[in-house]
């Protein structure tokens, strides 16, 4: 259902400028495509948040949640309903306390992982060089249970806070959450569902004591491979595509002789094949164009069906 225009004006009132009607979604994703979304808030702070999930549940409206949209690929119709995303109150990143020997980290879950990188260097606890060099938010690397070879978020987190659909503080247990590669299933009792889904608003990270300098050490060498061997300073959304079991899809779609191909501005990164870039100006139907394009061809040579690794709401 469209947002009705009392709603509409609740929204302006209550959150100001951090609230747009028709905002172009290519300005809030790495990527750089993305149509407009029919309101979108930066939502200040956990008081605005609570406010803002009690309105919308009274108005029966429904709601997405996005991090920093660096693993996101929105249509070039954009999105319905209203999409929110973590604002500067969301941000903080303390230690809590210790427990058998480990650091407990709390992190927002607007942080960026980078932040969260940064602050266990800093203070000499090893256990999150796993995440250098990933972009996006804490929040969103917790959905996604972002990764790579070295590790994953699943492997150090203690637990999560959200708030329900019912705009209620609640804590989950590690216990309780259900990851997988580069995925958090969404049970309903804890995450509510698609179209009114619990919003993650902090995540706790089990550390170890280390030495700052040798973590440090580790992670800059850490980023400069990544540097290395994925492209850098261009827009895109990381891998678009999941490893499929035992293989990379990046060496698939390479060895498939797909680098360089390219519908307008969309193209397969000539540096690593499992980035499809901006290249300029294209649109999410260009997208849309090449993953056909790669999906076929790496199934016609390999018979690999490729899965979406990036995040695609409204389909
Ligand atoms: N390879 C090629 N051609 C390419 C790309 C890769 O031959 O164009 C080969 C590499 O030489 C290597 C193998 O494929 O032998 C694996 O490549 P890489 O080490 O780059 O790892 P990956 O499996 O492609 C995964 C994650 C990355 C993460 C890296 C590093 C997935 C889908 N990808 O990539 O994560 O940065 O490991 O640990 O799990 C992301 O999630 O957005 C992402 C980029």
């Amino acid at each position: 259902m469209a947002i009705p225009g009392d709603f509409r004006d609740w929204l302006s009132e209550r959150f100001g400028p951090c609230a747009r009607f028709g905002e172009p979604m290519s300005r809030h994703t790495s990527l750089g495509v993305g149509g407009p979304a029919e309101a979108w808030i930066s939502v200040p702070d956990l008081p605005g948040l609570i406010e803002l999930v009690s309105k919308m549940r009274q108005a029966g409206l429904s709601w997405r949640i996005t991090g920093r949209g660096t693993n996101l690929w929105v249509r070039d119709e954009g999105l319905s309903g209203v999409v929110m995303t973590l604002g500067k109150g969301f941000t903080g990143i303390g230690l809590i306390g210790e427990d058998s020997g480990l650091i407990l980290v709390r992190a927002g879950a607007g942080a960026s992982l980078s932040a969260l990188c940064r602050f266990a260097i800093k203070h000499g606890f090893s256990g999150m060089n796993f995440a250098v060099g990933i972009p996006g938010s804490v929040g969103g690397a917790v959905s996604g249970n972002a990764g790579t070879a070295a590790g994953c978020v699943a492997d150090r987190i203690t637990g999560l806070e959200i708030i329900t659909p019912d705009a209620a503080p609640r804590r989950i247990d590690r216990n309780d959450l259900d990851f997988s590669y580069r995925s958090l299933a969404r049970a309903a009792e804890f995450f509510g569902s698609p179209e009114r889904p619990s919003i993650i608003t902090g995540a706790i990270f089990a550390l170890k004591p280390g030495n700052g300098d040798e973590i440090a050490a580790e992670a800059e060498a850490l980023a400069a491979r990544r540097k290395a061997s994925q492209p850098w300073g261009v827009k895109s959304a990381g891998c678009f595509f999941k490893n499929p079991k035992g293989a990379s899809a990046g060496q698939l779609i390479d060895k498939a002789g797909l680098k360089g191909l390219r519908v307008n501005d969309a193209l397969v990164s000539p540096v690593h094949a499992n980035f499809l870039v901006n290249a300029g100006h294209a649109s999410s139907s260009d997208f849309l164009a090449l993953v056909e394009m790669v999906k076929g061809e790496v199934k016609k040579t390999f018979g690999v069906e490729l899965e979406l690794e990036v995040i695609t709401p409204g389909d």
